[in-house]
């Protein structure tokens, strides 16, 4: 129960001595967890004594202070509770299936966390069944946005992981020994942000205007809002804190974009506990979604959004955007983990998706896919869901053209390859880098520039801007990072291209370090920096994807012949 603090805390991180903020979790801490609920279960504890009991012993080995481990319990340690006894689970069994625990301790740490997720075979026959079948029914074309809509080139703006802290204050304290700080004590923290804490409302509205600026000769088309707006104070948050989070983001971006398309996608950190979602328990977040987002919907999509966090748009004609819900690709939702997964959202977001591009598909539409949580290996998603993602991204490959999350706060790619022979690719996951200095980035927003006669993004423009020079001179400013095809020397963005670029990698350690750059996005993170061959491999293998054995041979070595 212990890991939720980071978002980053399950990970390579703990077997290739990279150190992120937040607890670790040793397959020790999480048993000893375990036996903390093996107690609970034998005196059939109230959530009361649950909440208590694992504050005590939080505070007792000293894993946070002492108000990181009561708000941090409160809110999860009943979850887990709830989750062991519905499915009549062995306490460390959730060791286990969150791969914290491997059953083999010679297995490799990434061999470790293909096998160890949990992966329901029978969902994904049964995924790959439908998938094989033609649509019984063929609805009528959705009604268009606008009959007319764009033509030509114009700018898809992405905004990634903006998570602003409303209680930053300039002159505190960045290093206060708990998860989100910048808020109080005597320190350094910097008038524009600084790289240990999340960003003031100030910066995030410097950065807004600094893209109205950039509009001006890159006109922006359509704002991709990829979620996660709260600060990283998990133990201090409750369901009001959340609400106002997204309110506060959904009108921002109304305000600096009144008259733009926005198509936005909920993150994990917006519920409360973050990362759990179950219905009924958290209706009140698609409740507050539905009511943020009026503003950028149609009253059709915002009644789909009240039922199950997802949408779908037709903006003109032949484009379609679909946004989906991936709390189902969350490994800390530990409501994914029951059972009974039909009391969850995530077997009616794959039928509606599957469906959804059926009917985009027989219309001629092409789609582009909004999300949050990637299938990225880091921070690592379900198994679950990334198994049948990269099926459907398989089956639907000439029907999306464009994959856009964040999650991560890092600059990556996932490049999805055919099941078969992974000769192939299918479709790629473009992962933008965070707007939040947290931890150890520079501030970021992505600009993708997309071809609406051919429905193809042609290229994309990394703004970043330096927090440090920001802080000196008192200007902050976005400049350019980089675009693909110039750093990479690539002749357009299709699958293919990337698929090739993954091969050049293998041959070319100059240029995987130039990928290892931007995907840092600011080389400030110091842990990063002390990556040896070893790590940056493992970063290369993840843009193989998480699910596939490729990936497997990948870290085991198997690939890098050369
Ligand atoms: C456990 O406690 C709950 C009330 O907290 C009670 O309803 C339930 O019957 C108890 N179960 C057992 C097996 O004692
Ligand atoms: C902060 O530090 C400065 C310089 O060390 C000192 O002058 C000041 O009194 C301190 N302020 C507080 C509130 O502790
Ligand atoms: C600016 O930000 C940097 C990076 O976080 C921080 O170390 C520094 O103290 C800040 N400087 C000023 C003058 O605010
Ligand atoms: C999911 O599907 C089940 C069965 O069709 C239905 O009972 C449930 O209401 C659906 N949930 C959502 C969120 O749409
Ligand atoms: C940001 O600016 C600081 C201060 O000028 C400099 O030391 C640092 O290397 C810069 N970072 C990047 C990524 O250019
Ligand atoms: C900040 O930007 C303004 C406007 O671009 C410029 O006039 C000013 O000189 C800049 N200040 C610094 C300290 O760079
Ligand atoms: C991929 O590489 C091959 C051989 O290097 C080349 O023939 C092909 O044109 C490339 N395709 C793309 C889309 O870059
Ligand atoms: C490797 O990549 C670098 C950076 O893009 C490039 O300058 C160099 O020519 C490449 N080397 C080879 C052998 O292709």
């Amino acid at each position: 129960m212990m890991l939720v603090v980071s978002t980053y805390a399950h990970s390579a991180a703990e077997d290739h001595n990279i150190v992120s903020k937040g607890f670790e979790v040793s397959c020790d801490l999480c048993l000893m967890g375990a036996a903390l609920f093996d107690g609970f279960l034998l005196r059939n504890a109230s959530n009361e004594e649950v909440i208590r009991g694992s504050t005590e012993v939080c505070i007792g080995l000293h894993l946070e202070k002492p108000e990181v481990c009561s708000g941090t319990m409160k809110a999860y340690a009943p979850i887990v509770y709830y989750v062991i006894v519905e499915d009549e689970l062995a306490p460390s069994e959730i060791c286990y299936k969150l791969g914290i625990c491997s059953h083999d301790p010679n297995e490799v740490t990434v061999n470790k966390m293909v096998k160890s997720s949990e992966v329901a075979e029978s969902a994904l026959d049964k995924v790959k069944a439908r998938l094989q079948k033609k649509p019984e029914v063929l609805t009528a074309p959705s009604q268009p946005r606008s009959e007319t809509g764009f033509s030509g080139t114009s700018y898809i703006l992405q905004l990634a992981d903006i998570h602003m802290d409303p209680l930053y204050t300039v002159g505190s304290e960045p290093h206060c020994g708990e998860p989100q700080c910048c808020r109080t004590g005597n320190g350094t923290a910097g008038f524009w942000g600084d790289h240990s804490c999340d960003i003031p409302l100030w910066t995030v509205k410097q950065i807004l205007s600094q893209i109205v600026e950039i509009n001006r000769t890159k006109p922006i088309s359509m704002v991709i809002w990829s979620g996660d707006n709260s600060p990283h104070d998990v133990w201090m948050m409750d369901e009001q804190t959340q609400i106002t989070a997204i309110q506060v983001m959904s009108d921002l971006i109304h305000e600096y974009f009144p008259n733009t398309i926005v198509m936005p996608s909920c993150g994990n950190h917006e519920s409360y506990p973050m990362d759990e979602f179950l219905l009924p328990q958290q209706q009140w977040l698609l409740d507050t979604l539905a009511d943020s987002w009026q503003q950028f919907l149609t009253s059709e999509e915002v009644a789909t959004v009240k039922k199950a966090g997802y949408f779908t748009s037709v903006l003109q004609p032949g484009l379609r955007v679909v946004s989906l819900f991936t709390f189902d690709a969350d490994i800390l939702n530990f409501y994914n983990l029951l059972r009974h997964s039909n009391v969850n959202i995530r077997d009616n977001q794959t039928d509606w998706f599957i469906n959804t591009l059926e009917q985009a598909e027989a219309h001629n539409e092409k789609v582009l896919v909004v999300g949050h949580i990637p299938c990225t290996f880091y921070p690592l998603p379900t198994n679950h869901w990334c198994r049948i993602y990269e099926a459907i991204v398989e089956r639907f490959s000439d029907v999306i053209v464009g994959q856009f999350y964040g999650h991560t706060h890092f600059d990556q790619l996932v490049v999805f390859t055919d099941t078969a022979t992974h000769s192939t690719a299918t479709g790629t996951n473009y992962v933008a880098p965070s707007m939040t200095t947290y931890v150890g980035h520079d501030p970021a927003i992505r600009l993708y520039e997309f071809n609406y006669d051919t429905m193809e993004i042609t290229n994309w423009y990394q703004y970043r801007t330096n927090i440090t020079e920001a802080n000196i001179s008192g200007n902050l400013t976005m400049e350019l990072a980089y675009t693909p095809i110039d750093l990479y020397q690539m002749p357009d963005l299709s699958n293919a291209a990337w698929f090739n670029l993954t091969q050049r990698f293998l041959h070319n350690d100059t240029l995987l370090d130039d990928y290892y750059f931007q995907l840092r996005s600011g080389p400030h993170t110091t842990w990063m920096e002390q990556c040896d061959s070893v790590c940056r491999r493992l970063w290369y293998c993840e843009i193989l994807g998480v699910t596939t054995e490729l990936l497997k041979q990948c870290a085991d070595g198997k690939i890098f012949t050369n």
